[in-house]
C-alpha cells in the first residue's frame, strides 16, 4: 500500500511476543477469575492472537472509548462509546491495548475500572511509545517499544483505514501531514 513508508515490526516478532505475554499471563492469573478487556477498534487483533495463547478460562469483553478522531494527534478527550457488560466486581481485570502513547487513554480507563470494585486492574498493550507520555500509566504486560511515528497495521488505523495490514508499518509522513 503506497501510504507504507516501512514495514517496522514483523509478523514474527509480533508471533513470538504474543506467545511471551500469552504465557506470562496464564502463569500469573492461573486459578484466579480474570477478565480481559479489549479495547476497541485498535486492540482487536491483538487480543485475538493472545486470547489463544492464553491456556486459563477467561471472560472476555470490549469497551470502546475514543480519544482520536480520524487525525494522528491526540484529542485529549477519552469519551467511552460501549461499556463492558460483565460484571467486573470481585474480579481481576486485564485491559488489552494496540499501543500506549501519551497514556492518557489507559489512565482515564484504569480509573474509571476501578470504581467497579474489581480486585485487580492491569495492563497489557501491543505496543508502547514512551516518548510521548503525558500521564504514569503501569504497563504489567508490555509488548514492543516502538519510536515516534505514527504506526498503522496490527489493528492500528490511519482515518479509519489499514487496521487489517498483518504487520506494524510507519506511515508516510506526507499522508498527514498534507491534510
Ligand atoms: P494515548 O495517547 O491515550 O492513546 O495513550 C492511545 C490510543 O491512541 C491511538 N494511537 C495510535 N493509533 N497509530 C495509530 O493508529 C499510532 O501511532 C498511534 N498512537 C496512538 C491508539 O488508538 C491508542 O489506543
Ligand atoms: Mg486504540
Amino acid at each position: 500500500m503506497d501510504v507504507i513508508e516501512r514495514v517496522l515490526i514483523s509478523k514474527e516478532e509480533l508471533d513470538r511476543q504474543v506467545e511471551e505475554l500469552g504465557s506470562r499471563i496464564s502463569k500469573d492469573y492461573e486459578g484466579k477469575e480474570l477478565v480481559i478487556i479489549g479495547v476497541l477498534k485498535g486492540g482487536f487483533i491483538f487480543l485475538a492472537d493472545l486470547a489463544r495463547k492464553i491456556t486459563i478460562p477467561v471472560d472476555l469483553d470490549f469497551i470502546s472509548v475514543s480519544s482520536y478522531g480520524d487525525s494522528s494527534k491526540s484529542s485529549g478527550v477519552v469519551k467511552i462509546i460501549k461499556d463492558v457488560d460483565t460484571n467486573i466486581s470481585g474480579k481481576h481485570v486485564l485491559i488489552v491495548e494496540d499501543i500506549i502513547d501519551t497514556g492518557l487513554t489507559l489512565n482515564h480507563l484504569v480509573e474509571l475500572l476501578k470504581t467497579r470494585g474489581p480486585l485487580s486492574v492491569k495492563i497489557c498493550a501491543a505496543l508502547d511509545k514512551p516518548s510521548r507520555r503525558k500521564a504514569e500509566v503501569h504497563v504489567e504486560y508490555k509488548g514492543i517499544e516502538i519510536p515516534d511515528e505514527f504506526v498503522i497495521g496490527y489493528g492500528l488505523d490511519y482515518a479509519g483505514k489499514y487496521r487489517n495490514l498483518p504487520e506494524v508499518c510507519i506511515l508516510k509522513k506526507d499522508v498527514y501531514s498534507k491534510k
